[in-house]
């Protein structure tokens, strides 16, 4: 078996499962539709997984799509790492040789390559699912606009939570990520919302030039993970016209949050939206 990837910990089989589950539903609520169906999983990997935590091996997101027992009509895989692609490629021409015709593998940047993708398609024959498994904080909020402006694709985010966590320091002194974190977030509304004027008295309130922040305020940090994940979920609600308020925080052995599992759906048709949200819902509601 292939090694060549190695992460995650015990949530990794649950985000896969969960996911899969979506594919699986998806694949049959659209079976009679005329509409093209179109998988993108722009974070692809090799198709098979090595965690890091425990030796457990895993089937990728990449070969369980290809392997569902209903078809999508075209598929796409993004992969950054040259050597993973070509892994990937060769996976699919051994394992998968009758569905080679309808698959392209891009090797490139998510974020390039799913703008380049996107344009290229004519959304409104087509419906498409997208899988966004980034090890950090690769994805850009204008990647995700795009994908809300087709209003045919559903979207499952991993977001980076402790990623994101580390660069919220508890001092206030997040600067240096702030560029970063407006490329995650999307907008800076999150200074307000995380963080609140330090209410204690120091020699810095005597003395404001010896303050080192550029307003000459103190901050502290006052959000806990519960309100970040939140906020994540409003920041996603202002571009997508549904995301499931169920989505799953994944722990580490230490019980931090380090990612958080979100859906959304950028179409707005009701009934379309009412299934997908059901479906996923379900899914994510079961423990
Ligand atoms: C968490 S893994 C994805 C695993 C995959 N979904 C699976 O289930 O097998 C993230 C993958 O994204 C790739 N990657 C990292 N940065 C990228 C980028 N900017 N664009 C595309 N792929 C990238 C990595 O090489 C890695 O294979």
């Amino acid at each position: 078996m292939a090694t060549s990837q190695k992460f995650g910990g015990n949530w990794t089989e649950d985000k896969l499962n969960i996911f899969t589950s979506y594919l699986d539903a998806y694949l049959i609520a659209l079976q009679n539709q005329e509409f093209k169906k179109i998988y993108i999983d722009a974070f692809a990997g090799t198709g098979e997984i090595e965690t890091s935590d425990g030796g457990q091996y895993l089937v990728g997101s990449a070969k369980r799509a290809l392997s569902a027992d209903k078809k999508f009509d075209r598929y796409f895989f993004i992969e950054k790492d040259e050597d993973k692609a070509a892994e990937l490629w060769a996976m699919v021409d051994s394992e998968f040789p009758e569905l080679k015709r309808s698959v392209s593998v891009y090797c490139g940047d998510a974020n390039e390559k799913l703008e380049q993708i996107i344009r290229e398609q004519e959304w409104r024959y087509n419906r498409g699912l997208l899988f966004l498994d980034p090890y950090a904080t690769q994805v850009n909020w204008t990647t995700l606009e795009t994908v809300a402006k087709t209003k045919s694709i559903d979207v499952w985010y991993l977001f980076p939570f402790s990623a994101l966590e580390r660069m919220l320091p508890k001092n206030g002194k997040y600067e240096k990520w702030e560029d970063n974190i407006n490329r995650l977030l999307g907008d800076t509304g999150w200074r307000e919302e995380f963080y609140k004027k330090d209410p204690q008295m120091t020699l810095f309130d005597l003395f404001p030039d010896a303050s080192d922040q550029n307003d000459g305020e103190r901050k502290v940090k006052d959000a806990n993970p519960d309100q970040i994940k939140e906020y994540i979920l409003s920041r996603l609600e202002t571009i997508f016209p549904c995301v499931s308020k169920h989505a799953r925080i994944f722990r580490n052995s230490r019980n931090s949050p380090m990612f958080l599992f979100c859906f959304a759906i950028s179409s707005d048709n009701p009934k379309a939206k009412g299934l997908a949200l059901r479906i996923a819902d379900n899914i994510l509601k079961k423990k």
